[in-house]
């Protein structure tokens, strides 16, 4: 079997970038190991930058997202017992992000591939990659796989690592050739799903003496809601009404006057935090994107938009090597990239770093996160500035 660009993973990053190289005519083939209703169904991130969202839409899969997504002007930060708004419309020019979630950007995308004639391999067992690594050796790229009972070998002329974080992409490339930039936090999130209507327009981030809390939602019927727990913490622990009982206290406003609505709990889950960057993104023919490349803790909802980012750049570098003959973008494709994975690492890290508990016994820390916070709501520039990074920066 032969293609021009195997893309290994149909997440966000897989499933985006063989929709994109479609449009410019490059085939491609995408290898994932989970069924499609697996990776449907999964639950994970749910905020869209405005220019994710812009993508989607302009190159045609966005109709349902016009249809369902929920359009945010601004989010909520809530401490010492008050909400102190980021208000979006003012401060980063009239952009917004959109509340979709990631297993439906997935659905629409694997419709568009199938509507497209797209070939997508699921359930495939033994994935493995070869020959990428002299860009100017005579052996193609190849990814062998078994899929419906049978071996495949798949030649290209080059390969995508999106398989994300725990994929076999990575650990491919020899470990001398990679630098490896990682930080683990001491804390995770509890997440539920709740059949509950939010309980706020808007996604509200709490900073409580017992830790962070997170109010987000999935639409107008599901909310979203997290709250900071031990990075190894048995979710066992947790019965419903010690999640909501804790959600009362962390979101609960001075006033009494906010109520938090509550509603059967149709998933939970708990989830590490850590911050990730492999540079660099490529090793010859094998380019790495989204969670393959770098995590984000969740704290900026950064994620997809990120690992979309990431691909919008490797599929404009393919164009124009298939176009051209050119590889110059493809030799820039990693150092394109890193420059916006640090920025986002850096704004990840401080809202992590602003909001959650590091530390009990540590009373400077609190104190000066609550100024931090403080200033943050109140002086325009910063809030700018948290704005800005919210919405997403502008693409290189
Ligand atoms: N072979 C093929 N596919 C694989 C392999 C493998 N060996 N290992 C993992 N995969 C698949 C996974 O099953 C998954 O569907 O690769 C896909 C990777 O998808 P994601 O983990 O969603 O990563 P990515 O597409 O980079 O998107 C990043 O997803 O995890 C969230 O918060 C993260 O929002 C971010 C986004
Ligand atoms: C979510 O809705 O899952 C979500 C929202 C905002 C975040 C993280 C997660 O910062």
């Amino acid at each position: 079997m032969r293609t021009q660009v195997g893309i290994v993973g149909a997440g966000p990053a897989g499933l985006v970038l063989s929709h994109l190289l479609h449009l410019q005519g490059i085939d491609s083939v995408v290898i994932e190991t989970r069924s499609r209703q697996y990776v449907e169904e999964r639950v994970r991130a749910g905020v869209l930058e405005q220019g994710t969202a812009d993508l989607l839409t302009e190159t045609g899969v966005g109709a349902r997202l016009k249809r369902e997504g929920l359009i945010h002007h601004g989010i909520e930060l809530r401490f010492g017992g008050r909400g102190h708004r980021i208000d979006f419309q003012d401060l980063a020019g009239g952009r917004a992000v959109i509340i979709y979630p990631q297993n439906k950007v997935v659905a629409d995308l694997f419709d568009a591939r199938q509507a497209a004639g797209g070939r997508v391999f699921v359930e495939a067992e033994d994935v493995s990659v070869h020959d990428f690594d002299d860009a100017s050796s005579a052996a193609k790229p190849k990814i062998r796989f078994r899929a419906g009972g049978e071996s495949h070998e798949l030649t290209c002329d080059f390969i995508a690592g999106c398989d994300g974080f725990h994929g076999i992409c990575r650990p491919s490339i020899p470990a001398g050739a990679l630098t490896i930039y990682d930080r683990v936090y001491p804390f995770g999130w509890l997440g539920i799903l709740a059949e509950a209507p939010p309980s706020s327009d808007e996604l509200i981030y709490a900073y409580h003496e017992r830790g962070f809390a997170l109010l987000s939602m999935r639409s107008p019927e599901i909310s979203r809601l997290y709250v900071q727990c031990a990075p190894d913490e048995d979710i066992g622990n947790w019965s419903d009404e010690r999640i909501w009982q804790e959600l009362h206290i962390r979101l609960g406003t001075a006033d009494g006057k906010w109520k938090l609505t509550e509603g059967p709990i149709l998933q939970k889950g708990v989830t590490g935090m850590r911050s990730f960057v492999v540079e660099p993104m490529q090793y010859g023919r094998l380019f790495l994107a989204g969670d393959a490349a770098h995590i984000v803790p969740p704290t900026g909802a950064k994620g997809m938009n990120l690992a979309v980012s990431d691909v919008r750049v490797l599929a404009r570098a393919l164009a124009e090597f298939y176009k051209s003959g050119k590889r110059s973008l493809l030799e820039d494709y990693s150092r394109i990239c890193l420059r916006r994975v640090w920025k986002v690492q850096r704004f990840s890290w401080w809202m992590t770093s602003m909001l959650h508990l590091f530390d009990t016994d540590n009373a400077f820390d609190q104190r000066r996160q609550l100024a931090e916070l403080d200033y943050v709501t109140s002086s325009r520039a910063a809030s700018q500035s948290l704005a800005e990074n919210y919405v997403g920066l502008p693409m290189e």
